[in-house]
């Protein structure tokens, strides 16, 4: 039975740091802050997109870049890739191999669940061509269209050489006999989720809490709803979102603001706070995590985005100060606040 679960989610448009933070909840005996005691998790399962997603991970000094297999393999923890997701098996097959050369092997922790949606070679063809929405050509919004038009296939509907993961039935996973505590991670984000976010400039998933839910999880199990978000927004597609400003090309540079899974360059803006209680707010988030402020320490620039308007700030104490006090003031389900400077750890 699921005895909790907790839910990471991207508060604005991917590259936020969500492999980082899903690393850290699942190391064992994780002690980042008394309320993030008790994560020791039994399952990490993926709950939207596919190998478009890049999650940046640093194992012993080492970076590790995850597509679609689930951050807790690296951990060593049960990992599904969820029914809300599409994979395609050349990429797994792929990201499977890669994983096995850093030592990393994920027969017997990897699965996939049999609802999962399968991208065809037909929808990597189409999704190369993309010109308009500045995809990551991965496959992902052919392979949804046809998952919707009810004539796809899935990783249940066959039997073949399953070479590092196995094929497995979610609901069976989850309520065995066990007490599962189940880490729920997001892709993309909900800047980016296809109903809430600009469109047509999105994905083709839903990317907030409740599309993790419908990965199996009942609403009563949630528990803590971890939104991660930067000091600094960014953008990867073809619509204009970075200003004219020649501090975006330092924030740029400084913090490698760089797609891990295209190389593009990321667009930059300065927090949008009014877009991050909203995000916050929808998702119930519980835990903020605001990653790369020692970003904005190195150039020094403190700009913020709130009731539109833009907020130069002295420092990082006024910054802090700042998220703080109106994040708490305006989301109602925040707990705790956490600012980050450092790529490895919350
Ligand atoms: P698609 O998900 O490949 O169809 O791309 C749709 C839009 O979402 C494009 O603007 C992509 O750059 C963006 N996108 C998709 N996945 C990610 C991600 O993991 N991080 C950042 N942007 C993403
Ligand atoms: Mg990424």
């Amino acid at each position: 039975m699921i005895e909790f679960a907790d839910v990471i989610v991207g508060m604005s448009y991917g590259d936020e740091g969500k492999g980082k933070v899903t690393n850290s909840l699942l190391k064992k005996n994780t002690n980042i802050s008394p309320l993030l005691k008790n994560t020791d998790y039994t399952h990490c399962v993926r709950f939207n997109g596919g190998h478009n997603a890049g999650h940046t991970i640093y194992k012993d000094g080492k970076k590790l870049v995850t597509h679609v297999i689930p951050t807790g393999v690296v951990q060593g923890v049960k990992s599904i890739i969820g029914s809300g997701c599409v994979a395609n098996l050349g990429l797994l097959a792929q990201e499977i191999a890669s994983l096995r050369q850093l030592g990393i092997e994920t027969k017997g922790k990897l699965f996939v669940d049999k609802r999962t949606n399968i991208i065809t070679g037909q929808h990597l063809y189409e999704d190369s061509s993309d010109v308009k929405i500045g995809t990551t050509r991965k496959g992902n919004g052919p392979a949804y269209r046809d998952k919707y038009a009810r004539k796809n296939m899935r990783f249940g509907d066959f039997s073949w050489d399953q070479e590092g993961y196995d094929v497995c039935d979610l609901y069976e996973e989850l309520y065995d006999e066990g007490k599962n505590r189940v880490l729920m991670e997001g892709a993309q984000a909900f800047g980016l989720d296809i109903d809430w976010g600009d469109y047509p400039y999105v994905t083709s998933s839903h990317c907030g809490t409740a599309s993790a839910l419908l990965n199996g999880i009942p609403p009563n199990k949630l528990r803590n709803v971890y939104g991660v978000c930067k000091a600094y927004d960014t953008y990867v597609g073809n619509k204009k979102f970075e200003k004219e400003d020649p501090i975006f090309e330092k924030i740029r540079e400084v913090g490698q603001e760089f797609g891990a899974t295209t190389g593009r360059s990321r667009q930059i803006d300065f927090l949008d706070l009014d877009f991050l209680v909203k995000s916050a707010r929808i998702n119930g988030v519980t835990h903020l995590i605001v990653n790369k402020v020692d970003v904005l320490e190195e150039v020094n620039c403190w700009k913020v985005k709130f009731k539109n308007k833009l907020n130069d700030l002295k420092d990082k104490k006024e910054f802090t100060q700042f998220i703080n006090h109106h994040m708490a003031h305006e989301v109602d389900s925040i707990k705790t606040i956490f600012l980050s400077e450092s790529p490895e750890d919350i």
